[in-house]
């Protein structure tokens, strides 16, 4: 992890105050791997925003954010133009492990939870490994990366009033997507608990990074009991990537 300068080289709005943003630096695109992410500063907050790396080009330098505009912090990151430097540390946190001997994997997603997967579909088609999708949204107007995920692996959308793709939750069409080795998730922690118990003894790995604060250590917001009950794991510092059944959700 350093302290970088990166540039922002592109911003869109995919969905509903969704925000992308593509940011030029040689340290971290070159050292960033799937499920970690950045601590970008805003002006006007003492404390850093965790923002997960949805994407990352080793040959281009860049690296892709996606995040909600709901709070001052995301909206003032939001309004930055292209060609402003934000200031950044990073890549943190511990990623998703691969499994070396995984044929076909099952990727998750919920909501803002998504990001972090295309980077990691990415790497694992890039490994030879088939990825299939399952990507949650509350409503049609919160759809994003289809396409991106539709390029790498057969990919299911849902959504909760079913004004796009399937109607209901990720955990309702799970018995349509067929046999993989393990599965990687990321989204909020209700969807988790509902994803981990409906694949109760499948392997697996889940991304709580929607349950940052502050993101270095200092709010306990983040804080989860070990499933064994005697200790406890915060999720910025020994996550945000966790094996399912480390940690009591
Ligand atoms: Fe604040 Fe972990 S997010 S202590």
């Amino acid at each position: 992890m350093k302290k970088e300068q990166m540039k922002i080289i592109a911003k869109n709005i995919l969905a509903e105050d969704t925000v992308e943003m593509v940011l030029e630096n040689t340290y971290i695109s070159q050292h960033a791997v799937p499920g970690q992410f950045l601590h970008v500063q805003v002006a006007s907050k003492t404390l850093r925003r965790p923002i997960s790396i949805a994407d990352c080009n080793r040959e281009k330098q860049t690296i892709t954010i996606i995040f909600k505009r709901n709070g001052q912090g995301t909206k003032e990151l939001a309004s930055y133009p292209v060609g402003n430097e934000l200031d950044v540390l990073g890549p943190i946190g511990n990623g998703f492990s691969i499994e070396q001997n995984a044929k076909t994997v099952l990727l998750v997603g919920g909501g803002i939870g998504v990001p972090p997967l295309y980077y990691l579909a990415k790497s694992l088609k890039e490994k030879g490994i088939t990825v299939r999708c399952v990507l949650g949204f509350q409503t049609k107007k919160n759809v994003f990366y289809e396409a991106e995920f539709t390029q790498l692996g057969e990919t299911t959308i849902v959504t909760n009033d079913g004004s796009y793709g399937e109607k209901g939750f990720v955990t309702d069409v799970l018995d349509n997507v067929g046999v993989y080795d393990c599965y990687y998730s990321c989204g909020p922690i209700v969807m988790l608990k509902a994803l981990t118990t409906t694949l109760d003894g499948k392997k697996g790995y889940i991304s709580l990074e929607e349950r940052m604060g502050c993101g270095v250590g200092a709010c306990f917001a983040c804080v989860l009991p070990t499933k064994d009950g005697n200790s406890y794991k915060k999720i910025c510092k020994d996550g945000p990537v966790f094996s399912v059944g480390e940690v009591s959700l």
